[in-house]
């Protein structure tokens, strides 16, 4: 019989910088759900990569001062770095760059074309660069994007069109036929009645941009970013012909965020039909994670670099956190120290100690080897029965339900060390035939847990498994037998507690280069400026109290220094995105002076590296900067950039603020 099929995939992330915890939190999930279905013996593949056409990447790779490909090949290399650095199973990595897939996307445009599913028109509509996406007025919020919250732009051009309409009944029809289609449940009806408002046929092409997969037989034309993306699902397979694609498709399910959830359940499927292709099984949408209650933004600095914190952490602490904390589909938030407390409670505490204790028992009464158990008392049928929930687990999973399949089997770690204290084996050291049944039990119950928990810490699952000396094994090989045996290796921790890294608190400072455009008097407040400045690609305002020792001529065009990533507040009734520093002693305040530096540049103190995420004015508040030799230092050391150091002219010891 060949084995049954899984194929799994996750979004293709837009690598217009470096990875984020959104992305990595993604990741984890689908490679937890891929290593589940191996473990069941399984044909798994598991498909990731990166989405590289578009305006956005266009932009952002101008304003980077780099061709697209270029732009895009730097970062592809830290989301594949992510990968190995998350300890990802994935079988492939598609890239929409590459010609396996292009090649592809041109091709399915025009059997589209030839079938009349794609037709050209003029598209005239509202487009937000930061989604990729068309809005109609009733999308918006006061004009912006909810997502972005920016203006969108008026656009109109020729463009070819997708007839989506034509699929709205089908559509209808599949997702009530197909009750596990759009995941979580909740999710369901919003898509529905979306559709039942009635489906518009979608602009599929563009001429104003260049950076894209253009129409095989009208180049002048680029195919939408979206159009070129979810193809990515089928090229990696070879789609039309290739034997991956007869083997794997229709996919099991594509693990995407909530954000993305209407192209992958209605545009999606729709192009699929019109391929005369069957839809995917399922779609599941995950929530957003957000850092201490603040959403990941780019523009606000709120960021936390996830090859980082694996640095840190380990890939197994992260992956763990997430898959605990992050009830499946709902959105969750993140914490060093709330990750600290987690990991440490259930996997040094939890695991490595259980088999920590277990391993210094069986050494000592047993030589290391498993012993061989004799009459089962009632504790010990209690231990047999909560050790077998392979089957509950597995159920979980295949719902989808990841985090209370980790709360079940830590529920059963817990139990095992209630168990050993209840038996308490080192009383019993004279009494070999009881202690080696509730060892053999133990150990047997550690050979589960190593089985159940591979697919969520790998490396701490494998570290279990070689110290009980046992082989690879299956999950219908987790349950409870009477005769497993071997030799445990020396005791050694599994799981090393994990410790708040002491930083130190400069790092927390984003100070920055700006360049300062605009003053205006306050309309509201005697001392205060209103300041437009600019940091490199980036326009802020500014709200500072310097209004009475400097006249508006004598600020325009300075370079200064800012706190970039301060979180931005109403000062009088006017937003301050960040906060200008400057420097007071004996009542004379002067700003800093970054005249060697260009705006946007990172100002920093040798050895410390600073972070981006958000602070608030009292964080900053702990930190004192002050004054040496007409420069701006912290702890004796300067403030520099590349071409120099920050300069203040006045005496030693003045505060800056
Ligand atoms: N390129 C498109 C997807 C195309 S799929 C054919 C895209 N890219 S993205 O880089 O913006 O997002 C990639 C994935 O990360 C999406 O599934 C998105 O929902 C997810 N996340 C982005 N921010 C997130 C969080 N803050 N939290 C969790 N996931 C989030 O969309």
């Amino acid at each position: 019989m060949p084995k049954e099929t899984f194929y799994i995939t996750t979004a293709i992330d837009y690598p217009n910088g470096k990875p984020h915890l959104g992305h990595a939190y993604e990741k984890i999930v689908a490679d937890t759900l891929a290593r589940w279905h191996r473990l069941s013996g399984e044909d798994v593949f598991f498909l990731t990569g990166t989405d590289e056409h578009g305006q956005k990447t266009e932009r952002a790779a101008k304003a980077a001062g780099k061709k697209p490909q270029e732009f895009v090949d730097g970062n592809v290399a830290f989301f594949k770095e992510l990968t190995k650095a998350l300890n990802l199973s994935n079988d492939d990595f598609i890239r929409t760059t590459e010609t396996r897939h292009t090649k592809i996307v041109q091709e399915l445009f025009e059997r589209l074309l030839a079938t009349g599913d794609i037709y050209k028109g003029t598209y005239e509509g509202l487009y937000c660069t930061g989604c990729e996406a068309f809005y109609t007025e009733k999308d918006l919020v006061e004009g912006k994007c909810t997502i972005h919250k920016r203006d969108v732009e008026k656009v109109q051009e020729e463009s070819y069109f997708f007839r989506l309409s034509k699929y709205q009944d089908r559509l209808i029809n599949h997702i009530e036929e197909n009750p596990d289609f759009i995941l979580p449940k909740f999710r369901r009806e919003e898509i529905l009645n979306h559709i039942k408002e009635g489906l518009r046929d979608i602009s599929v092409s563009r001429t104003s941009v260049t950076w894209g997969v253009p129409v095989k037989s009208d180049p002048k034309h680029v195919i939408y970013v979206w159009v070129d993306a979810l193809p990515n699902y089928i090229t990696a397979l070879g789609y039309p012909s290739g034997a991956k694609f007869k083997k794997y498709w229709p996919a099991d399910v594509h693990i995407v965020g909530k954000d993305i959830n209407r192209f992958h359940t209605v545009i999606w499927p729709a192009i699929l039909i019109a391929l005369g292709v069957k839809p995917p099984r399922s779609v599941h949408s995950h929530g957003f994670i957000n850092v201490g209650g603040e959403k990941l933004s780019k523009t606000t600095g709120v960021r936390v670099d996830p090859l980082e914190l694996v640095e840190k952490y380990g890939a197994d602490a992260l992956r763990y956190y997430f898959l605990r904390e992050v009830p499946a589909g709902e959105d969750g938030d993140f914490t060093e120290k709330a990750l600290i407390e987690r990991v440490n409670g259930d996997l040094a505490d939890g695991v490595g100690n259980l088999l920590n204790r277990v391993s210094t028992l069986v050494h000592k009464n047993f030589d290391g080897t498993i012993p061989k158990p004799t009459a089962f008392q009632a504790v010990d049928n209690d231990l047999v029965a909560q050790a077998n929930i392979a089957k509950d687990v597995d159920a979980l999973m295949r719902k989808y339900e990841w985090n209370k399949a980790v709360e079940k089997i830590w529920d059963f770690v817990r139990y095992c060390n209630k168990y050993l204290s209840f038996t308490e084996p080192w009383k019993h050291q004279d009494e070999k035939e009881r202690l080696a049944t509730v060892l053999y039990s133990l150990v047997e119950s550690l050979r589960i847990i190593s089985i159940l928990i591979s697919p969520f810490v790998p490396a701490l699952a494998e570290k279990v498994r070689t110290q009980l000396g046992q082989k690879e094994e299956l999950l219908e090989d987790a349950a409870f037998r009477k005769t497993t045996k071997g030799k445990l290796t020396a005791t050694k921790p599994v799981f090393l507690k994990l410790e708040m890294v002491q930083e130190d608190p400069f790092s927390m400072l984003n100070l920055r280069v700006a360049e300062i455009k605009d003053v205006q008097p306050h309309p509201n407040a005697d001392k205060l400026y209103v300041l437009q400045i600019h940091l490199g690609k980036e326009h802020r305002q500014l709200v500072a109290g310097i209004k009475p020792w400097y006249k508006p001529d004598e600020l325009k065009g300075k370079r200064v220094v800012v706190v970039s990533n301060l979180k931005p507040a109403q000062l009088r009734g006017v937003e301050s995105q960040g906060m200008l520093l400057a420097a007071e002693k004996q009542g004379v305040v002067k700003v800093l002076d970054a005249s060697k530096g260009e705006p946007g540049e990172q100002v920093v103190v040798e050895g410390i590296a600073p972070k981006q995420a958000q602070i608030t004015i009292d964080d900053f508040a702990k930190i004192t900067l002050t004054t040496k030799d007409g420069k701006a230092v912290y702890d004796g050391k300067p403030l520099k950039v590349k071409s120099g150091e920050i300069v203040v002219d006045l005496p030693d010891g003045a505060k800056i603020r």
